[in-house]
Protein backbone atom coordinates (compact mmCIF):
# COMPACT_ATOMS: atom_id res chain seq x y z
CA UNK A 1 0.00 0.00 0.00
CA UNK A 2 1.15 3.77 -1.02
CA UNK A 3 0.92 5.86 2.02
CA UNK A 4 -2.35 7.99 2.36
CA UNK A 5 -3.84 6.21 -1.36
CA UNK A 6 -5.37 3.39 0.65
CA UNK A 7 -5.36 -0.33 0.30
CA UNK A 8 -3.98 -2.11 -3.35
CA UNK A 9 -7.56 -3.13 -5.06
CA UNK A 10 -8.45 -6.54 -6.84
CA UNK A 11 -11.79 -7.49 -7.82
CA UNK A 12 -13.02 -10.67 -9.35
CA UNK A 13 -14.96 -10.66 -12.86
CA UNK A 14 -17.66 -13.29 -13.33
CA UNK A 15 -21.26 -13.45 -14.13
CA UNK A 16 -22.42 -14.41 -11.73
CA UNK A 17 -20.74 -14.38 -9.42
CA UNK A 18 -22.34 -13.70 -5.98
CA UNK A 19 -21.59 -16.81 -4.75
CA UNK A 20 -17.66 -17.44 -5.01
CA UNK A 21 -15.65 -17.09 -1.75
CA UNK A 22 -12.66 -15.84 -3.48
CA UNK A 23 -13.02 -12.04 -0.62
CA UNK A 24 -12.89 -14.45 2.45
CA UNK A 25 -9.79 -16.49 1.26
CA UNK A 26 -7.98 -13.30 -0.36
CA UNK A 27 -9.05 -11.56 2.93
CA UNK A 28 -7.32 -14.45 5.11
CA UNK A 29 -3.99 -14.80 2.39
CA UNK A 30 -3.20 -10.96 3.04
CA UNK A 31 -3.83 -11.19 7.11
CA UNK A 32 -1.11 -14.00 6.51
CA UNK A 33 1.30 -11.18 5.71
CA UNK A 34 -0.41 -8.09 7.19
CA UNK A 35 -1.30 -6.96 4.19
CA UNK A 36 -4.02 -4.16 3.11
CA UNK A 37 -5.94 -5.55 0.11
CA UNK A 38 -9.56 -4.31 -0.77
CA UNK A 39 -10.88 -7.37 -3.06
CA UNK A 40 -14.57 -7.13 -4.38
CA UNK A 41 -16.83 -9.20 -6.69
CA UNK A 42 -17.65 -7.51 -10.04
CA UNK A 43 -21.03 -8.96 -11.81
CA UNK A 44 -20.68 -7.03 -15.20
CA UNK A 45 -22.60 -9.41 -18.65
CA UNK A 46 -20.42 -10.23 -21.26
CA UNK A 47 -20.92 -6.95 -23.14
CA UNK A 48 -19.41 -4.79 -20.80
CA UNK A 49 -16.67 -6.81 -19.75
CA UNK A 50 -14.06 -5.53 -21.66
CA UNK A 51 -14.96 -2.14 -20.80
CA UNK A 52 -15.11 -2.68 -16.75
CA UNK A 53 -12.09 -4.62 -16.88
CA UNK A 54 -9.64 -1.95 -18.71
CA UNK A 55 -11.94 1.01 -16.73
CA UNK A 56 -10.62 -0.67 -13.14
CA UNK A 57 -7.10 -0.43 -14.62
CA UNK A 58 -7.08 2.71 -15.49
CA UNK A 59 -8.16 3.98 -11.91
CA UNK A 60 -5.55 2.21 -10.21
CA UNK A 61 -6.72 -1.42 -9.94
CA UNK A 62 -3.95 -3.90 -8.81
CA UNK A 63 -4.93 -6.51 -10.42
CA UNK A 64 -8.12 -9.14 -11.51
CA UNK A 65 -8.99 -12.57 -10.93
CA UNK A 66 -12.21 -13.72 -13.84
CA UNK A 67 -14.13 -16.63 -14.12
CA UNK A 68 -17.26 -18.09 -15.94
CA UNK A 69 -17.85 -16.73 -18.37
CA UNK A 70 -15.41 -14.11 -19.06
CA UNK A 71 -12.22 -16.04 -19.13
CA UNK A 72 -11.76 -16.61 -22.95
CA UNK A 73 -12.43 -13.13 -23.11
CA UNK A 74 -10.45 -11.76 -20.91
CA UNK A 75 -7.57 -13.85 -22.91
CA UNK A 76 -8.70 -11.67 -25.99
CA UNK A 77 -8.33 -8.03 -24.04
CA UNK A 78 -4.94 -8.45 -22.30
CA UNK A 79 -1.58 -7.08 -23.80
CA UNK A 80 0.19 -10.37 -23.09
CA UNK A 81 -0.36 -14.14 -22.38
CA UNK A 82 1.69 -16.48 -20.49
CA UNK A 83 2.21 -20.20 -21.89
CA UNK A 84 -0.02 -21.55 -19.88
CA UNK A 85 -2.80 -19.31 -20.62
CA UNK A 86 -2.15 -19.31 -24.22
CA UNK A 87 -2.21 -23.09 -24.34
CA UNK A 88 -5.55 -22.96 -21.98
CA UNK A 89 -6.59 -20.06 -24.31
CA UNK A 90 -8.47 -18.70 -20.94
CA UNK A 91 -7.44 -15.91 -18.25
CA UNK A 92 -7.88 -16.45 -14.47
CA UNK A 93 -5.38 -14.33 -13.27
CA UNK A 94 -4.46 -10.81 -14.51
CA UNK A 95 -1.18 -9.11 -13.90
CA UNK A 96 -0.72 -5.19 -14.32
CA UNK A 97 2.75 -5.16 -15.09
CA UNK A 98 3.22 -1.33 -15.98
CA UNK A 99 0.47 1.16 -16.58
CA UNK A 100 -0.29 0.45 -20.23
CA UNK A 101 0.88 -3.58 -20.12
CA UNK A 102 -1.79 -6.40 -18.48
CA UNK A 103 -0.56 -9.84 -18.74
CA UNK A 104 -3.24 -12.96 -18.37
CA UNK A 105 -2.32 -15.80 -16.84
CA UNK A 106 -4.01 -19.01 -15.65
CA UNK A 107 -3.46 -20.71 -12.32
CA UNK A 108 -6.28 -23.37 -13.07
CA UNK A 109 -4.26 -25.86 -13.39
CA UNK A 110 -1.33 -25.68 -11.03
CA UNK A 111 -3.67 -24.98 -8.42
CA UNK A 112 -5.99 -28.41 -9.03
CA UNK A 113 -2.36 -30.51 -9.47
CA UNK A 114 -1.01 -28.81 -6.55
CA UNK A 115 -4.50 -29.74 -4.39
CA UNK A 116 -3.99 -33.29 -6.12
CA UNK A 117 0.03 -33.56 -5.07
CA UNK A 118 0.04 -31.93 -1.80
CA UNK A 119 -3.32 -31.90 -0.12
CA UNK A 120 -4.39 -35.22 -1.35
CA UNK A 121 -0.78 -36.64 -1.38
CA UNK A 122 -2.29 -38.47 -4.89
CA UNK A 123 1.00 -38.96 -7.13
CA UNK A 124 -0.33 -38.50 -10.47
CA UNK A 125 2.92 -39.84 -12.65
CA UNK A 126 2.07 -42.85 -14.09
CA UNK A 127 -1.85 -43.09 -13.07
CA UNK A 128 -5.07 -43.98 -15.80
CA UNK A 129 -6.73 -41.05 -15.66
CA UNK A 130 -9.97 -40.22 -16.83
CA UNK A 131 -11.64 -36.72 -16.74
CA UNK A 132 -15.37 -36.18 -17.66
CA UNK A 133 -16.14 -33.22 -19.84
CA UNK A 134 -14.07 -31.44 -22.41
CA UNK A 135 -15.00 -27.68 -21.95
CA UNK A 136 -12.94 -24.49 -20.77
CA UNK A 137 -12.35 -26.04 -17.21
CA UNK A 138 -11.04 -29.11 -19.06
CA UNK A 139 -8.74 -26.98 -21.67
CA UNK A 140 -7.37 -24.96 -18.43
CA UNK A 141 -6.30 -28.06 -16.71
CA UNK A 142 -4.88 -30.89 -19.01
CA UNK A 143 -1.37 -29.04 -19.60
CA UNK A 144 -0.14 -28.55 -16.20
CA UNK A 145 -1.82 -33.09 -15.71
CA UNK A 146 0.14 -34.15 -18.80
CA UNK A 147 3.20 -32.43 -17.02
CA UNK A 148 3.49 -34.83 -14.38
CA UNK A 149 3.48 -37.87 -17.14
CA UNK A 150 0.21 -40.15 -16.08
CA UNK A 151 0.05 -42.89 -18.09
CA UNK A 152 -2.89 -41.79 -20.12
CA UNK A 153 -5.11 -39.65 -19.59
CA UNK A 154 -8.66 -39.92 -21.28
CA UNK A 155 -11.50 -37.12 -21.82
CA UNK A 156 -14.80 -38.58 -22.12
CA UNK A 157 -17.46 -35.65 -22.98
CA UNK A 158 -21.36 -36.14 -24.11
CA UNK A 159 -20.64 -34.59 -27.03
CA UNK A 160 -17.50 -36.53 -28.08
CA UNK A 161 -16.37 -34.68 -30.70
CA UNK A 162 -15.45 -31.78 -28.29
CA UNK A 163 -13.17 -34.47 -26.33
CA UNK A 164 -11.39 -35.24 -29.88
CA UNK A 165 -10.76 -31.78 -30.45
CA UNK A 166 -8.83 -31.06 -26.99
CA UNK A 167 -7.23 -34.41 -27.70
CA UNK A 168 -5.74 -33.47 -30.88
CA UNK A 169 -4.96 -30.18 -29.75
CA UNK A 170 -3.33 -31.80 -26.30
CA UNK A 171 -1.68 -34.89 -27.92
CA UNK A 172 1.82 -33.31 -27.99
CA UNK A 173 2.11 -33.42 -24.56
CA UNK A 174 1.23 -37.50 -23.57
CA UNK A 175 -0.98 -39.92 -23.77
CA UNK A 176 -4.34 -38.45 -24.35
CA UNK A 177 -7.68 -39.92 -25.81
CA UNK A 178 -11.13 -39.17 -26.37
CA UNK A 179 -14.56 -40.95 -25.89
CA UNK A 180 -18.34 -39.92 -25.29
CA UNK A 181 -19.46 -41.38 -21.99
CA UNK A 182 -20.47 -45.08 -22.92
CA UNK A 183 -17.47 -46.00 -24.65
CA UNK A 184 -14.95 -45.40 -22.06
CA UNK A 185 -12.80 -48.29 -20.91
CA UNK A 186 -15.04 -50.54 -18.64
CA UNK A 187 -12.31 -50.57 -15.89
CA UNK A 188 -11.29 -49.54 -12.62
CA UNK A 189 -9.12 -45.76 -13.48
CA UNK A 190 -6.84 -44.73 -10.84
CA UNK A 191 -8.17 -40.81 -10.94
CA UNK A 192 -11.54 -39.82 -12.14
CA UNK A 193 -12.45 -35.96 -12.30
CA UNK A 194 -15.47 -34.27 -13.04
CA UNK A 195 -15.57 -31.33 -15.41
CA UNK A 196 -18.65 -31.55 -16.22
CA UNK A 197 -21.29 -29.04 -15.64
CA UNK A 198 -24.12 -32.11 -15.09
CA UNK A 199 -23.54 -31.44 -11.14
CA UNK A 200 -25.64 -28.26 -11.51
CA UNK A 201 -28.47 -30.65 -12.50
CA UNK A 202 -28.02 -32.58 -10.21
CA UNK A 203 -26.39 -35.17 -12.75
CA UNK A 204 -23.69 -37.38 -12.56
CA UNK A 205 -22.56 -38.39 -16.92
CA UNK A 206 -23.81 -42.06 -17.36
CA UNK A 207 -20.68 -44.41 -17.20
CA UNK A 208 -19.82 -47.78 -17.56
CA UNK A 209 -20.26 -49.67 -14.46
CA UNK A 210 -16.96 -50.80 -13.52
CA UNK A 211 -14.94 -47.40 -14.33
CA UNK A 212 -14.71 -46.66 -10.38
CA UNK A 213 -13.48 -49.10 -8.22
CA UNK A 214 -12.12 -49.72 -4.75
CA UNK A 215 -8.80 -48.28 -5.83
CA UNK A 216 -10.38 -45.00 -7.51
CA UNK A 217 -9.72 -41.54 -6.53
CA UNK A 218 -13.13 -39.43 -7.82
CA UNK A 219 -12.02 -35.62 -7.56
CA UNK A 220 -15.23 -33.59 -8.14
CA UNK A 221 -14.27 -30.21 -9.60
CA UNK A 222 -17.13 -28.20 -8.73
CA UNK A 223 -17.89 -27.49 -4.69
CA UNK A 224 -20.23 -26.12 -2.54
CA UNK A 225 -21.35 -27.28 1.26
CA UNK A 226 -21.33 -30.88 2.19
CA UNK A 227 -20.73 -33.66 -0.87
CA UNK A 228 -21.80 -33.24 -4.18
CA UNK A 229 -23.72 -35.50 -6.13
CA UNK A 230 -20.63 -36.42 -8.02
CA UNK A 231 -18.91 -37.32 -4.77
CA UNK A 232 -22.00 -39.60 -3.13
CA UNK A 233 -22.23 -41.22 -6.73
CA UNK A 234 -18.45 -42.33 -6.16
CA UNK A 235 -18.81 -43.48 -2.66
CA UNK A 236 -21.49 -45.42 -3.54
CA UNK A 237 -19.44 -47.23 -5.92
CA UNK A 238 -16.77 -47.95 -3.86
CA UNK A 239 -14.38 -45.31 -4.53
CA UNK A 240 -11.31 -45.05 -1.62
CA UNK A 241 -12.15 -40.86 -1.62
CA UNK A 242 -13.99 -38.55 -3.00
CA UNK A 243 -13.67 -34.90 -2.59
CA UNK A 244 -14.55 -31.70 -4.16
CA UNK A 245 -12.99 -28.70 -5.51
CA UNK A 246 -11.87 -26.48 -2.56
CA UNK A 247 -8.45 -27.21 -2.55
CA UNK A 248 -8.28 -26.28 -6.09
CA UNK A 249 -10.01 -22.93 -5.77
CA UNK A 250 -7.80 -22.01 -2.60
CA UNK A 251 -4.91 -22.89 -4.38
CA UNK A 252 -5.35 -21.14 -7.49
CA UNK A 253 -6.05 -18.24 -5.39
CA UNK A 254 -2.73 -18.59 -3.59
CA UNK A 255 -0.82 -18.42 -6.93
CA UNK A 256 -2.84 -15.84 -8.19
CA UNK A 257 -1.39 -13.92 -5.09
CA UNK A 258 2.11 -15.37 -5.62
CA UNK A 259 1.77 -13.38 -9.24
CA UNK A 260 0.84 -10.16 -7.92
CA UNK A 261 2.03 -9.59 -4.52
CA UNK A 262 5.57 -11.87 -4.86
CA UNK A 263 4.57 -14.43 -1.73
CA UNK A 264 2.71 -16.89 -1.86
CA UNK A 265 0.35 -17.53 1.51
CA UNK A 266 0.00 -20.65 3.53
CA UNK A 267 -3.19 -22.80 1.99
CA UNK A 268 -3.70 -25.16 4.55
CA UNK A 269 -5.12 -22.38 7.22
CA UNK A 270 -7.88 -20.95 4.80
CA UNK A 271 -8.74 -24.45 3.82
CA UNK A 272 -9.46 -25.65 7.42
CA UNK A 273 -11.50 -22.37 7.90
CA UNK A 274 -13.20 -23.20 4.65
CA UNK A 275 -14.23 -26.12 6.14
CA UNK A 276 -15.33 -25.49 9.71
CA UNK A 277 -17.31 -22.77 7.70
P1 LIG B 1 -16.70 -25.10 -18.34
O1 LIG B 1 -15.93 -23.86 -18.64
O2 LIG B 1 -17.22 -25.17 -16.93
O3 LIG B 1 -15.96 -26.32 -18.72
P2 LIG B 1 -18.34 -25.41 -20.68
O4 LIG B 1 -17.23 -25.02 -21.58
O5 LIG B 1 -19.71 -24.87 -20.94
O6 LIG B 1 -18.04 -24.97 -19.18
O7 LIG B 1 -18.40 -27.01 -20.58
C1 LIG B 1 -19.37 -27.66 -19.84
C2 LIG B 1 -19.08 -29.16 -19.87
O8 LIG B 1 -20.09 -29.83 -19.12
C3 LIG B 1 -19.10 -29.75 -21.26
O9 LIG B 1 -18.20 -30.82 -21.29
C4 LIG B 1 -20.55 -30.24 -21.37
O10 LIG B 1 -20.74 -31.28 -22.31
P3 LIG B 1 -21.01 -30.92 -23.87
O11 LIG B 1 -19.69 -30.56 -24.45
O12 LIG B 1 -21.58 -32.17 -24.42
O13 LIG B 1 -21.98 -29.78 -23.85
C5 LIG B 1 -20.74 -30.78 -19.98
N1 LIG B 1 -22.14 -30.92 -19.56
C6 LIG B 1 -23.04 -29.94 -19.32
N2 LIG B 1 -24.22 -30.45 -18.92
C7 LIG B 1 -24.08 -31.80 -18.92
C8 LIG B 1 -24.94 -32.90 -18.59
N3 LIG B 1 -26.19 -32.70 -18.18
N4 LIG B 1 -24.44 -34.16 -18.69
C9 LIG B 1 -23.17 -34.35 -19.10
N5 LIG B 1 -22.31 -33.37 -19.44
C10 LIG B 1 -22.75 -32.11 -19.33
Amino acid sequence: MSPGVGPDRYVLFGHPVSHSWSPFIHGLFARQFDHLIDYKLRDVPPAEFRRAMLDFFMEGGAGANVTLPHKPAAAEVVNELSARAERAQAVNTIIRRSATVLVGDNTDGVGLVTDLMRNQRIAITGMRLLILGAGGAVRGVLAPLLEQEPRQICIANRTPERALRLQQEFADLGEVSASGFAAVDDRPWDLVINATAASLAGEVPALPPRVVGTGTFCYDMAYGRGDTVFMRWATARGATRACKGWGMLVEQAAESYLLWRGVRPETRPVLDALERL
